[in-house]
């Protein structure tokens, strides 16, 4: 008897990770320290106060409040779920089933997943070989037939670090007006100088994807959010599971936005290493480290498969990326602390 599962499921790969452990984790572009001590003990102490038997709000409404306040958006435009990962999901649902998912390569692995899971046909515009984002090719490829669905952009990109110029996504954006959702993904839009709020102020179709995963340290809360418009917020929270933020996280998200301080000062960090990281990279005799806009870098090397083992006996455990569209070779490393960035630079054979 076979399962009664979808053909597009049971033909979809798993989620392409398997957790390894070591001393030196530099594998998932985390924060490199916990969200404060102070902060936690703070919200255990807000938790313990509240009942646990109630439902939480609806939509998380107060967290949306908090978190529109922070970024200088409308409560009523801002959606919160557990983790940006289930908005690309919920974006697909919502303008790209039976239609289709444009992004480009090589890409973070969801958008071009759940557009197979949930049936939309995909396409997938290569980046250049400088690993900038072609806009006019995407723009070519919004013309093909159906004419309609969502287009994913990280910005910065992950996993190459590079960051598409908002003038190129102005186009692109004007180009998306009739029929397409554009997905600006700023899961690591921290680490960079300029947001796309004003783009998506401009254009009613353009949904920015954020998390409290990568600059906030809150990873293992599993908190994301999109802005949007009225019209979209709307109707993307039909297709929020309801009461799913819990009183956890709902909680501990408030009291990261009162104490904003700790994430501008490990972004200072995280911009003073990445620099300090490329450097001592430039100097490697086989390496190629390409520039980064993100909290990680992205290095070239004659052989990923020996490279990462070779890391990985010394206690530093980075990323493949190899197997990705244009990426042969290529190690994708996260900014740390600074003995952690040290003893990656020393295990590469360029640190002191
Ligand atoms: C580009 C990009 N978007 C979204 C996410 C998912 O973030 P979250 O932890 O909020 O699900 C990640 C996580 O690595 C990412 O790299």
């Amino acid at each position: 008897m076979s399962l009664p599962i979808r053909p597009a499921v049971q033909a979809s790969p798993d989620y392409p990770f398997s957790a390894v452990t070591a001393p030196v984790k530099l594998d998932q572009n985390e924060s490199f320290a916990d969200f404060p001590e102070a902060l936690k003990v703070m919200a255990l102490q807000r938790l313990s106060e509240l009942p646990w038997h109630r439902y939480t709000d609806l939509h998380a409404e107060a967290l949306c409040e908090a978190v529109a306040r922070h970024d200088g958006w409308s409560a009523s435009g801002t959606v919160v779920t557990t983790g940006s990962n289930v908005l690309i999901a919920l974006l697909v649902q919502l303008a790209g089933m039976g239609a289709r998912v444009l992004t480009v390569k090589p890409n973070f692995a969801l958008y071009a997943l759940d557009a197979r899971l949930l049936g939309a046909a995909l396409t997938e515009v290569p980046l250049r070989s400088d690993f900038s984002t072609d806009v006019d090719a995407l723009i070519a490829a919004l013309g093909e037939a159906p004419g309609r669905g969502v287009v994913f952009v990280p910005r910065p990109h992950a996993p190459t670090g590079s960051l598409c110029g908002l003038d190129e996504l102005e186009r692109l954006a004007q180009a998306c007006r009739d029929g397409w959702l554009l997905v600006i993904d700023e899961a690591y839009h921290p680490f960079t100088a300029h947001d796309a709020r004003a783009l998506a102020v401009r254009h009613p179709h353009v949904v920015l994807l954020r998390t409290f995963s990568k600059a906030w340290g809150l990873a293992g809360l599993r908190l994301g959010y999109a802005l949007a418009g009225d019209d979209v917020a709307r109707q993307l929270r039909k297709l929020v599971p309801p009461f799913g933020v819990s009183v956890l996280q709902t909680v501990s998200a408030l009291v990261a936005l009162e104490h904003p301080d700790y994430v501008r000062e490990r972004v200072a960090h995280t911009l003073h290493e990445r620099e300090r990281m490329t450097t001592a990279l430039q100097s490697h005799p086989h390496w190629q480290v390409f520039p980064s806009h993100a909290n990680f870098l992205l290095v070239r090397t004659p052989d990923a498969a020996a490279a990462h083992a070779m890391l990985l006996a010394a206690g530093v455990l980075v990323r493949r990326q190899d197997t990705l569209h244009g990426l042969q070779g290529c190690l994708r490393v996260t900014v740390g602390t600074v003995a952690e960035n040290d003893a990656f630079l020393r295990a590469a054979g360029v640190g002191a």
